[in-house]
């Protein structure tokens, strides 16, 4: 961490000089970091876009990304204008989140979300009729969809295991959806970590169960990487479907899918280019998708660099040390149902609640209203939870700020929107 005086220095005369490169992030926050240390993660957010006044908790649909990544987004655009497109710079790209995120890099395929990643997945695999797709009430309409559509067209079933709410452990997970597997069942689709709850589900234990009985494993990761400490050569599934412009903090329509070996050959391209058949090339074959955006792929770039400089480890203990902090503010709260995990081990960087007798959707605009805060309401399948994600931006008193509004909607309710 600076001193104040160096950090005024840095700041300069006309606190213009707010460090711009990756390079010069890292070197600042190369010590300290630690996930009470308050004074660190303020100067992490002094790297964001995001208006002093705002209280962001809802990095679970989209992420704010820093300057860094806007600028390198700006900067691809300029010499693209310029007529000097600088193309994309495959080989840094996959290495990076290699390193980030663990994997193979010839494993990795950049759609533009994860919708478009787990459409690529459904559509890319033999289905036949009479085969069934297993998935869980959890799921996001991203992950689900595609499975919905392909089901649909080819005459096989679509499957919903219920999950507990709030979850008590792994194995309880892992039943769940293990008890709606039937001998028909071809594919397995479920959330790493669901965005109704923040709960991680058991993965590894789930791809075992299904390389066990030579079932297909599909993963909607779309929270995990920028949030997890994550390896994806050892979570588990034959396909991990995400999307960076979450907790990566990448720009919005930048996504990802992992893709474990037989299947960069094998995995039929939903999108044909030059290429597409030219199986030598791997998972690469998946990337030839004509004239796209790649300045998003180069803002990826920097966001993977910026949360190099970071390290993800100090990451995830931070992101997690505020959600108990949420946490344990909110079971102080009465009347109030907490439906994700207690167990450290299936929670992560989200939390959902809800009051008795308080529409989520009021008090979201309440706490707008009041104090500028953004959160999200999972009105899906009815659950009416209201959402909130704690990232590298957010600070202590964000979250004893909203425990404090909270305990005031308790005590005298909230009005209707
Ligand atoms: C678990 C999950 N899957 C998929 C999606 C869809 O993501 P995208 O819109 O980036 O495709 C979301 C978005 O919130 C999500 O939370």
């Amino acid at each position: 961490m600076p001193d104040r005086r160096s950090f005024l220095t840095l700041l300069g005369g006309a606190g213009l000089a707010w460090p711009r490169s990756v390079e010069a992030l890292a070197s600042r926050w190369s010590g300290g970091g630690a996930p009470g240390d308050d004074a660190f993660w303020q100067d992490v957010r002094a790297a964001f876009l995001i208006p002093h006044d705002r209280i962001y908790l809802n990095n679970g649909t989209l992420g704010p990304s820093p300057r860094v990544v806007v600028d390198a987004v700006e900067e691809h655009g300029r010499r693209v204008a310029a007529t000097f497109p600088p193309g994309v710079a495959w080989d840094d790209l996959k290495g990076g989140l290699a390193r980030l995120v663990g994997g193979d890099p010839q494993g990795f395929v950049f759609p533009r979300n994860t919708t478009e990643a787990m459409n690529f997945v459904a559509h890319g695999i033999e289905l036949d009729a009479g085969d069934e797709v297993l998935t869980t009430d959890h799921e996001h309409i991203g992950g689900l969809e595609p499975w919905r559509l392909v089901t649909a067209r080819k005459g096989a079933t679509l499957r919903v295991a219920s999950l507990p709410v709030p979850a008590r452990d792994a194995s309880q997970l892992a039943d769940a959806v293990w008890e709606q597997v039937s001998d028909r069942t071809r594919v397995v689709c479920v959330s790493h970590v669901t965005f109704t709850t923040g709960t991680t589900l058991p993965i590894a234990e789930l791809d075992r169960r299904c390389r066990a009985a030579g079932i297909l494993l599909a993963v909607d990761g779309a929270h995990p990487p920028g949030m997890l400490d994550l390896d994806l050569s050892t979570v588990g599934g034959d396909f991990y479907a995400s999307s960076p412009h979450k907790w990566l903090l990448a720009p919005q329509g930048t996504g990802l899918l992992y893709l474990t070996d037989p299947w960069r050959t094998r995995l039929w391209p939903t999108l044909a280019s030059g290429g597409w058949d030219d199986l030598s090339l791997g998972a690469h074959r998946l990337n030839h998708m004509g004239t796209m955006d790649e300045s998003r792929l180069a803002g990826l770039l920097s966001a993977i660099a910026f949360f190099e400089g970071l390290g993800m480890e100090r990451v995830e203990a931070r992101v997690r040390h505020l959600r108990r902090r949420l946490q344990t503010g909110l079971r102080a709260l009465p009347a109030t149902f907490i439906a994700s995990s207690d167990a450290e081990e299936l929670a992560c960087a989200m939390v959902s609640f809800r009051i008795d007798g308080v529409d989520s959707l009021d008090l979201q605009a309440h706490l707008s209203r009041r104090a500028n805060v953004r959160t999200r309401v999972i009105g899906e399948y009815d659950y009416g939870w209201m959402r909130l994600s704690t990232h590298v931006y957010n600070s202590e008193a964000d979250v004893d700020r909203v425990l404090d509004l909270l305990h005031d909607a308790v005590r005298t309710g909230v009005p209707a929107r």
